[in-house]
């Protein structure tokens, strides 16, 4: 085993077979529909991490981490800057998108009357930081009215944008439903002012282009284990350079503080990686970059075909309403019986090894809580399904709701 693991051509050998696999994996006979949940692992990636457990078992844990250094150091934060087309400094890697994103919005020095603008489509995480927020700091918590269609209403934002505004949070992709919603519009109508823009890619990342660059946003928070394709327990954020110079000091660890007295340290890494904790799960920053490898080297946005058919069988099922404001969508589809429960639904697919979700309205409260929805179906589709799995869904669907 230890030469196989100590041998790094054969290593690399071994990721390009899986890579080139990868995009056509199956999972056995299970259709799996919750990617944004979590996505399947590419074998790649299981295999990224077992090989870093197997290294770290052979050599110590130290020691596997100075022989993959330039992996788990530099080639992760590459990787990562160019599929979101961000500086690689401005890259930080954590164990959740919720901890990204607590490590830059709590920090935010706002102050007492600053105007926040969040929208109905936040997930109930960072409403919980934003509301801490306004406990420390004062400021004024406002929600972005939507358009009868259910789009983000750009008019309103374009008339009451101005320097009072010092924070602006939206999700590309809500967790509860599929609206995409015009980040990189609202990018070009933030510019002019001083607001901080921070956008929540965590279930846009890996199923749409997501460019920083293009956006304009000053913060961007996503987590791996979604269309990325990555293990549990990664998340990552972009963070500008100019919000991070700006951030209430907190914590820095040890590696990249040092203490000179009893009354000073200092802090030597300027790069976002000073959010980082030094202590992390290298077996999964391991997996993570075997998935951005996927990623860059697949064809991940090859699914326009499926999430159309996804979203015509749910649409086609009788009884079923579909959750879906908003006029441009992705491969997320919510949905609700008006007989059969949720939880029911779920479990009958799943009898059919058919994977769905059921989500809690209160996790995406603002817009769910309007609607009352206290729980739906969630299905979401990824490049792995094919149209024939779709097929398969609809009839199982339509058995599972039927009389
Ligand atoms: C839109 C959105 N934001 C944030 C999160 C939080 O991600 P994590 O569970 O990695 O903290 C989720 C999780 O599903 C999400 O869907």
């Amino acid at each position: 085993m230890r030469d196989t693991v100590l041998d790094p051509a054969t290593q690399a050998r071994r990721r390009a077979a899986e890579t080139a696999d990868a995009a056509t994996r199956r999972a056995g006979d299970l259709i799996h529909l919750n990617t944004a949940g979590a996505g399947l692992m590419p074998d790649a990636v299981r295999r990224a991490m077992t090989e870093h457990i197997e290294l770290e078992a052979a050599l110590g844990c130290y020691e596997a981490e100075e022989l993959r250094g330039e992996v788990l150091r530099e080639e992760v934060y590459r990787r990562l800057a160019r599929v979101l087309e961000a500086p690689e400094q401005d890259i930080a890697l954590f164990d959740s998108a919720t901890r990204a994103w607590c490590a830059v919005v709590l920090r935010l020095p706002l102050r007492p009357g600053d105007r926040v603008w969040t929208t109905p489509y936040e997930y109930a995480g960072n409403l919980v930081s934003l509301l801490s927020l306004r406990a420390r700091t004062g400021c004024r918590i406002e929600v972005v009215p939507t358009r009868p269609d259910g789009d983000l209403d750009l008019e309103w934002m374009a008339r009451h944008i101005s320097d009072s505004v010092a924070l602006v949070s939206v999700p590309h992709v809500p967790t509860g439903c599929g609206i995409v919603n015009p980040v990189e519009e609202i990018g070009r109508l933030l510019a002019p002012y001083r607001c901080v823009y921070a956008v929540d890619a965590c279930q846009s990342v890996g199923q749409l282009p997501v460019s920083v660059a293009r956006i304009g946003c000053h913060v961007l928070t996503g987590a791996g284990r979604k269309f990325l394709r990555g293990p549990r327990g990664t998340g990552f954020a972009y963070v500008a350079r100019r919000v991070r110079e700006s951030l209430v000091p907190e914590f820095h660890d040890l590696h990249v503080a040092r203490v000179d007295s009893p009354s000073s340290y200092r802090v030597e890494d300027d790069t976002a990686r000073s959010l980082e904790l030094a202590e992390r799960n290298l077996a999964a920053v391991a997996g993570l970059d075997a998935a951005l490898e996927v990623f860059e080297t697949g064809t991940p946005f090859a699914h326009r075909e499926v999430f159309d058919a996804l979203c015509a069988a749910v649409a086609q099922t009788p009884g079923v309403e579909v959750i879906r404001p908003g006029t441009t969508h992705s491969g997320i589809v919510t949905f609700r019986h008006a007989d059969v429960p949720p939880e029911v639904v779920v479990r009958r697919l799943a009898a059919e090894r058919i994977n769905v979700w059921r989500i809690l309205g209160h996790h995406t409260p603002l817009y769910m809580a309007e609607l009352g929805v206290e729980t739906a179906v969630r299905a979401s589709a990824h490049y792995y399904n094919t149209p024939d799995e779709i097929a398969v869904f609809g009839r199982a669907l339509r058995s599972a709701v039927a009389p």
